[in-house]
């Protein structure tokens, strides 16, 4: 049997990793790394509807990450903050759509109210989805989501033996989001790290040594089209 999957992955989910150690190999501090980082965020997310990809999914600060300097914390919280400010009014013209996952109850309340606004702003666009994973850790969401399927079992009738795979799909962040085709991760790691746990159970990943702030829609271009030579089966047995 033919593989019909496309050979263009329609959601591609990204681990943008590398800022720290770029922004040190040129003798400058981590936050500038993260800064080219956000520059980065912008030109792939342009450039992906021409490529064929329609969702974007980046990992932009995990759970774990609140173990970084205080410094760091701050400064990639101010830089989410500054990118949702500053990119609105593009995002709007280019219809990007933008959403965000992850545990937002830690985050300043003057972020989420910004998360918020930017995703009730560009609630109607429909040229390229761009999800934003921000305290975000699988593990996390999966407990998420159990508490709040017993809380319904609890509180409001639920039937335990209806909770299938789709029912456990729909309490997580990612509910109106397809699953993810093809994870790419930068800068030579070959590690998940709590990325998309139940959604990419069936994606394909692609690693890259280049660091996240020289990741250029070239890049992006070369690896979607090893991923188009590649055949997905699904379980099955393919061509
Ligand atoms: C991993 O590199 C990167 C992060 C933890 C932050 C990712 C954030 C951005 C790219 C900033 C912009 C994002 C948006 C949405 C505006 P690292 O710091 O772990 O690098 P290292 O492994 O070399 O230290």
């Amino acid at each position: 049997m033919p593989s019909t999957a496309p050979k263009t992955p329609e959601h591609v989910a990204i681990i943008m990793d590398g800022n720290g150690r770029w922004a040190t190999q040129k003798g400058w501090p981590r936050l500038v790394g993260h800064r080219k980082g956000a520059e980065r965020v912008k030109a792939i997310v342009r450039a992906a509807p021409d490529l064929g990809v329609r969702w974007l999914t980046i990992y932009a600060f995990s759970t774990e990450n609140w173990k970084r300097s205080t410094e760091e914390v701050i400064g990639l919280m101010g830089l989410f903050a500054r990118y949702i400010q500053r990119e609105a009014e593009d995002m709007s013209r280019e219809g990007v759509r933008m959403r965000f996952i992850g545990d937002r109850s830690r985050l300043d309340p003057k972020l989420q109210d910004l998360m918020h606004w930017i995703e009730d702003r560009t609630r109607n666009n429909t040229h390229v989805n761009l999800t934003v994973a921000i305290n975000y850790g699988g593990r996390n969401e999966l407990a998420r989501a159990a508490r709040k399927l017993a809380r319904q079992a609890a509180e409001a009738g639920l039937d335990p033996d209806t909770i299938d795979e789709a029912a456990l799909s729909n309490a997580l962040d990612t509910q109106d989001i397809p699953d993810p085709d093809l994870v790419i991760r930068t800068s030579g790691e070959t590690r998940v790290s709590n990325f998309l746990l139940w959604q990419a159970a069936y994606a394909e990943y692609e690693f890259t040594p280049v660091l996240w702030p020289d990741f250029t829609p070239e890049v992006f271009s070369e690896i979607l089209s090893r991923y188009g030579a590649r055949d997905r089966r699904f379980g099955g047995v393919g061509t």
